[in-house]
């Protein structure tokens, strides 16, 4: 039922000199619900970059179909990311020249698909922001932009959702506010989701398998220090 979605399989990535994350395997599933949890720097981004196909990692291979993505074409690559992946970023990522209806519908345009399938209306009524689909990014608030860029990551029905601090530029009551949203949607959509995170809080909002970054690998106990 919960296919592989991608896996990593031996990955180090390392920039230069500075050696990020070291030997890292883990498979995704189209079920997995996963929270990393690292501090600034352990290279939470690293890691859901090359989840999604954004980084070449330093070694080791990431896969999909038993194949190593980083011997397929750009073009492949990009393929299978816009048909099967939503990204959600710590500042929403919206265009700014764009709506946020043309912002949710963005992705579903670059894909092809048929004007006439365009769901972005329906997507961004579902995270309360049907009476804002002609605003710009600048003209809604950090939780609105947050909503909607939620929206953008859903236009495509994606398995697998990459989370990036979704809630990094929120307060505390909008931040739960937007985690109760990706969980209601997670149930309905049925995406799996990893999301990368140095709040804690976020592990007692989504209903997820915690993992702890640190020391460049991936650990299901958080580091001894911060375990009083
Ligand atoms: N393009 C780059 N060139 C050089 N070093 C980089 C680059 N990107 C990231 N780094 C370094 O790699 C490490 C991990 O970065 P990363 O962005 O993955 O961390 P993070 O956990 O997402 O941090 P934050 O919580 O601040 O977003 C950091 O030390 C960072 O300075
Ligand atoms: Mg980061």
């Amino acid at each position: 039922m919960s296919a592989r979605v991608v896996s990593l399989q031996g990955v180090s990535k390392d920039y230069g000199e500075t050696p990020v994350l070291t030997d890292i395997t883990w498979s995704i599933s189209s079920g997995a619900r996963y929270v990393v949890l690292g501090s600034s720097g352990s290279g939470k981004t690293t890691l859901l970059s090359m989840l999604g196909l954004l980084l070449r990692p330093s070694a080791g291979k990431v896969v999909v179909h038993g194949e190593d993505v980083w011997q397929w074409p750009e073009k492949q690559r990009a393929a299978w990311r816009t048909a099967h992946l939503g990204y959600v970023w710590q500042d929403a990522g919206l265009l700014p020249e764009l709506t946020l209806l043309e912002n949710v519908n963005l992705p579903l345009h670059i894909r092809g698909v048929p004007r006439s399938q365009w769901n972005g209306r329906d997507l961004l009524e579902r995270v309360g922001l049907g009476k804002r689909l002609s605003a710009y990014p600048h003209e809604v608030s950090g939780g609105e932009g947050q909503r909607a860029g939620l929206a953008r990551a859903l236009a495509g029905s994606p398995k697998l959702v990459l989370a990036d601090e979704p809630t990094g530029s929120l307060q505390r009551k909008q931040s739960e506010a937007v985690c109760e949203l990706f969980l209601e949607l997670q149930a309905e959509l049925q995406f799996g989701f990893v999301v990368a995170t140095h709040n804690e809080a976020l592990l007692r909002y989504l209903d997820a398998e915690p993992l702890w970054i640190f020391d460049g690998r991936l650990h299901n106990k958080p580091p001894r220090e911060e375990m009083l």
